[in-house]
C-alpha cells in the first residue's frame, strides 16, 4: 500500500486524570477574557462543572453558562445557544458534555465568524472560516466528538439527522479526563461505549483507512472490547474508565481521519424514526451490516476477531469473519444492549423507506468497502429483525 493520506487532529489534546484542571489556562492561552460554557442539565447536576469553574476562576476568567443542550440536539436548540453566544461578547467557547454539547459548541463558535443561515453549513466543508476558539471537555467515552470535525443535529421539520462536516469546526483543544466519566450511568456507559467500538471497527475497514488509522483503530477495538464490560460492571473501576476514555479517543482519531461508513448511514433513519440514542440506533443494525461487508475484506475481519480476543487460529477466512461478527454482538449483549430491530419495536413495513434514506448517505456508503445497492441495504434491514 503506497497511498497518500492526511492527518487531522485538534491543535492540542490533553489526556489523563486531572487534565480538567488545565481548562482555565488553556482558555487564557486562546484569548479569554470571557468564556461561554455549553453543557446539558445532567452534567450540571452530576457536579462535573465544579472543577471547570474552579480552573476558570483560578485564571481570573469570567464565564456564563448555557446548560440546556438537548440530547440529539435540534436545530432550534442550536439557534438558542447561538443567540446567547452572539449577545454575550465571549472570546472562548468551552463544551462540557457528550457529543450533543460538543457538536453544538463547534457550530455555535463557527456562527460567530461566518455569515449566513445555519442551513448553509450542513454538508462537507461548507464553513468558510474558522470560528472563535473552542475547548472540548468530554464526559462520555463514546462519540469521539472532542477530536472530530463532525457535528450532528436533528431537523425536526423533516425528522432527519443533518451533519456539518468541516475542517474549520475542529476544536483548538480537546481535554479527555477519565475522572469526568466516572458518574456516567450504566446505560450511557453501554450505549456510548458501543458507539466508540463501532467507530474503531468502521474506520478500520473504511475505504479511506491509512496505515496510521489502521494501527490506532485496531488498538481502540482491543481497548473497548477488554474494558467495556468492567466499566459497565463497576463505574468506579479507574483502570476500565481510563482505558475506555483512551479507546474512545483513539477511535475518534480514527474516525476523523478514515471516516465511518454504512453502519452510521443505516442508523440515521432508525434513530430519527424511533428517537433512539445514537449508540442504540447503531447497535441494532451493526452485526448484519458488518456481516454483509465482511466478504470485501476478510483478512481485516480476522484481525478484528483477534483484537477482540477471539481465537480464530486454524479457521478459514470466512469462518474467522463469522466469529468476528458474533463477537461484536456478544459484546453488546453483555452490557444489556439490544442487537435487533425487533427489540426496539421496529416496523418491517418501513424497510423500503429506510433503505432509500440510508442509501442517500453517499458520503458514508462511498467510504464502505462493499458497494451496497438500495436492495442490499433493504436486505440488511430485513436481516436485522
Ligand atoms: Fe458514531
Amino acid at each position: 500500500m503506497l497511498g497518500s493520506f492526511r492527518v487531522r487532529t485538534p491543535d492540542w489534546i490533553l489526556f489523563g486524570f486531572d487534565t480538567i484542571r488545565q481548562v482555565g489556562a488553556e482558555a487564557r492561552r486562546l484569548g479569554a477574557g470571557r468564556v461561554m460554557l455549553l453543557t446539558d442539565p445532567g452534567v450540571a447536576k452530576a457536579g462535573l462543572l465544579d472543577p471547570v469553574y474552579e480552573s476558570l476562576k483560578g485564571e481570573g476568567l469570567e464565564y456564563d453558562i448555557f446548560d440546556t443542550v438537548e440530547p440529539e440536539p435540534s436545530i432550534q436548540n442550536l439557534l438558542e445557544a447561538s443567540k446567547m453566544a452572539k449577545e454575550g461578547k465571549f472570546d472562548v467557547f468551552v463544551a462540557v458534555g457528550g457529543g450533543s454539547s460538543m457538536d453544538t459548541t463547534k457550530v455555535v463558535s463557527a456562527m460567530m465568524t461566518n455569515e449566513g443561515d445555519v442551513q448553509d453549513f450542513f454538508g462537507v466543508d461548507n464553513v468558510p472560516r474558522r470560528g472563535l476558539p473552542t475547548i472540548m471537555v468530554t464526559t462520555t467515552s463514546g462519540t469521539g466528538s472532542e477530536v472530530t470535525r463532525m457535528a450532528v443535529f436533528t431537523d425536526k421539520a423533516v425528522n432527519l439527522k443533518r451533519v456539518v462536516s468541516a475542517q474549520n469546526i475542529l476544536a483548538d483543544v480537546a481535554i479527555v479526563d477519565p475522572n469526568m466519566t466516572l458518574s456516567k450511568p450504566q446505560a450511557v456507559t453501554a450505549a456510548t461505549g458501543i458507539d466508540a467500538f463501532i467507530h474503531a471497527v468502521e474506520a478500520y475497514v473504511a475505504v479511506s483507512a491509512s496505515p496510521l488509522t489502521d494501527t490506532i483503530a485496531l488498538e481502540a477495538t482491543k481497548l473497548v472490547a477488554e474494558n467495556l464490560g468492567p466499566a459497565f460492571a463497576n463505574g468506579n473501576d479507574m483502570t476500565a474508565r481510563y482505558n475506555m476514555a483512551l479507546g474512545s479517543f483513539m477511535a475518534g482519531i480514527s474516525l476523523n481521519n478514515a471516516g465511518v461508513g454504512a453502519v452510521h448511514a443505516l442508523a440515521y433513519p432508525i434513530g430519527a424514526e424511533y428517537h433512539l440514542s445514537h449508540g442504540l440506533a447503531l447497535i441494532v443494525i451493526f452485526a448484519e451490516t458488518m456481516r454483509s461487508i465482511s466478504i470485501s475484506c476478510l483478512p481485516k475481519f480476522r484481525k478484528l476477531a483477534e483484537a477482540m480476543g477471539v481465537d480464530v487460529q486454524g479457521l478459514t477466512p470466512w469462518e474467522a469473519a463469522d466469529e468476528a461478527v458474533a463477537g461484536m454482538s456478544e459484546l453488546a449483549r453483555m452490557v444489556g444492549l439490544p442487537t435487533t430491530l425487533s427489540e426496539v419495536g421496529g416496523d418491517q413495513a418501513k424497510i423500503a423507506e429506510w433503505a432509500k434514506a440510508a442509501h442517500g448517505e453517499q458520503r458514508l456508503l462511498g467510504n464502505t468497502p462493499r458497494t451496497l445497492s438500495v436492495e442490499d441495504v433493504a436486505d440488511i434491514f430485513k436481516k436485522s429483525f
